[in-house]
């Protein structure tokens, strides 16, 4: 790769396709290949996580899982996804780590493992790169400080390094979030499991609940309130603490934020046609989906592979459903086929539900604003500014380089559409979906667009301009 003009790391140029045809090949799902290793360590026994997204993300789990005790084997991989064998002593048996625990880029990792790690009677640092060490750890440190453990982080304990100083006595607490945020609610529930009595966590918006799913089918009896939900709306979630998790092996499916970037490609480009196969389509997850076939976007959907809907709780008010899938309850996560076609998109007007429910995906929906006729909205993003990197001002100074017209007001975004792209550099701010929007900019922008610190894609997709070339019809 030839050294990138504004930072002289590695980057990439992409330029306009002629016709995008095809159907790339997508990552495991992120979110849940970091539940399927974390969920392994804590069940005693063997278990099989096959299809995981092979980004530096998911690799950084599965180092802490494997400095904490647990035996983590690549037993299959092909660039883009591996299948682990992981066999855990249980939560019992994992030890203090001998070093500081390196979650590299990843924030899932971090705040997930520091749920579990409040529950383990040591003492670990989680700490990661640059960027990691900006992340806000203190909505973490918070809850799990009020269940007993001890948390300790940098700058009056806001940032990363992140010290946790676990317990075998945690109490059970009753906890709101103050953001929307399934990583913080995924933390408590981890850290719930091992303490005394109910824990719940109430969210004032639904975010995405694999954590609970996957609890449900490894055991766990996860109640929510109110019972049944197809997404959205204030949410109850409660477990008790004791229950044993169970080694249940795991088959990931695609990633539906990675599908995103095609998605988008396939709408924005005027001679398309994609398909992406067996995506993920949890309705706390399909959120960017939604709000392109709300924008124009030709999506057909396809449900596959007997993967049942959520149909939510079997009888009792309660809403109380156990792994098995028996009575109504199922576990398991809804798949479809998704196939995308040139489409004329219109404006739309999106509020902080819709940023909550596509926190991942909003970069991306930017680039589609930027073809769509009329003016887009998005209120309510700060969330944005808490992600790899500050995204409001990384996508605004990106798609403008390129000659969008996009204007940011506080937490606010508006886009006027559609304006014609022009190739030019854009800097990702090491951020993979900043790097991954700029490329599908560059596949509909005149001339050449580079894309700095590209590599950086590989945090979640590390085959993702390998797709991206093959599409090229
Ligand atoms: C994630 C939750 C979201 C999301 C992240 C993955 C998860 O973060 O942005 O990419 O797997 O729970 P927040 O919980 O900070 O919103």
């Amino acid at each position: 790769m030839p050294p990138s003009p504004l930072t002289g790391e590695p980057s990439r140029s992409v330029s306009r396709a002629a016709r995008l045809r095809g159907e790339p090949r997508l990552p495991g799902d992120k979110s849940i290949s970091h539940r399927a290793l974390i969920l392994a360590a804590l069940a005693e026994g063997e278990c099989l996580v096959s299809g995981a997204g092979d980004g530096r993300d998911v690799q950084a789990t599965a180092s802490v899982i494997a400095a904490l005790g647990a035996t983590v084997e690549r037993v299959g991989e092909d660039g883009l996804n591996v299948d682990y064998r992981i066999a855990s002593p249980g939560a019992d048996g994992l030890h203090e780590p001998g070093g500081a625990l390196d979650c590299r880029n990843s924030g899932t990792s971090l705040r997930l493992c520091s749920g579990l790690l409040a529950s383990l009677p040591f003492f670990s640092v989680l700490d990661g790169d640059a960027s990691l060490r900006t992340r806000p750890v203190a909505r973490i440190i918070e809850p799990l400080r009020s269940m007993g453990a001890a948390l300790y982080a940098r700058r009056s304990d806001t940032l990363p390094p992140l010290v946790v100083i676990g317990s075998n006595r945690l109490r059970a607490i009753d906890f709101t979030t103050r953001v929307p945020s399934a990583q913080v609610k995924s933390a408590i529930l981890l850290a719930g499991l091992r303490a005394e009595g109910q824990t719940t966590v109430r969210e004032a918006v639904a975010t995405r609940d694999h954590t609970e799913r996957m609890l449900r089918s490894r055991g766990i009896e996860v109640r929510r309130e109110p019972a049944t939900s197809s997404g959205g709306g204030p949410v109850a979630w409660s477990l008790d603490g004791g229950a044993r998790v169970r080694p249940v092996d795991e088959r990931v499916p695609a990633d539906p934020s990675a599908a995103s970037f095609w998605l988008v490609a396939g709408a924005i480009h005027p001679d398309a046609e994609l398909t992406l196969r067996a995506v993920g389509v949890n309705p706390t997850r399909r959120a960017a989906i939604d709000i392109l076939v709300r924008m124009g976007a030709l999506i057909k959907e396809t449900r596959v592979g007997g993967a049942v809907e959520w149909t939510g709780a079997p009888a009792g008010a309660s809403g109380t459903a156990s792994g098995g899938g028996g009575g109504g309850a199922v576990h398991g996560e809804p798949l479809a086929d998704l196939t995308v076609r040139s489409s004329e998109l219109r404006a739309i007007d999106l509020g902080p539900d819709d940023v909550a429910a596509a926190i991942d995906e909003i970069p991306v929906l930017c680039l589609a604003a930027t073809q769509a006729r009329g003016k887009t909205t998005i209120r309510g993003a700060g969330e944005l500014r808490n992600k790899e990197s500050d995204r409001i001002a990384g996508i605004a100074n990106g798609l403008r380089a390129l000659g969008a017209r996009i204007a940011v007001d506080g937490d606010d975004i508006s886009i006027e559409g559609p304006t014609p792209l022009v190739g030019a550099p854009t800097q990702t701010l090491d951020d993979h979906r900043l790097a991954m929007t700029f490329a599908v900019a560059g596949l509909i922008a005149s001339g050449s667009t580079s894309i700095d610190r590209a590599d950086s894609a590989a945090v979640s997709y590390p085959t993702f301009f390998t797709e991206l070339e093959r599409l090229r019809a």
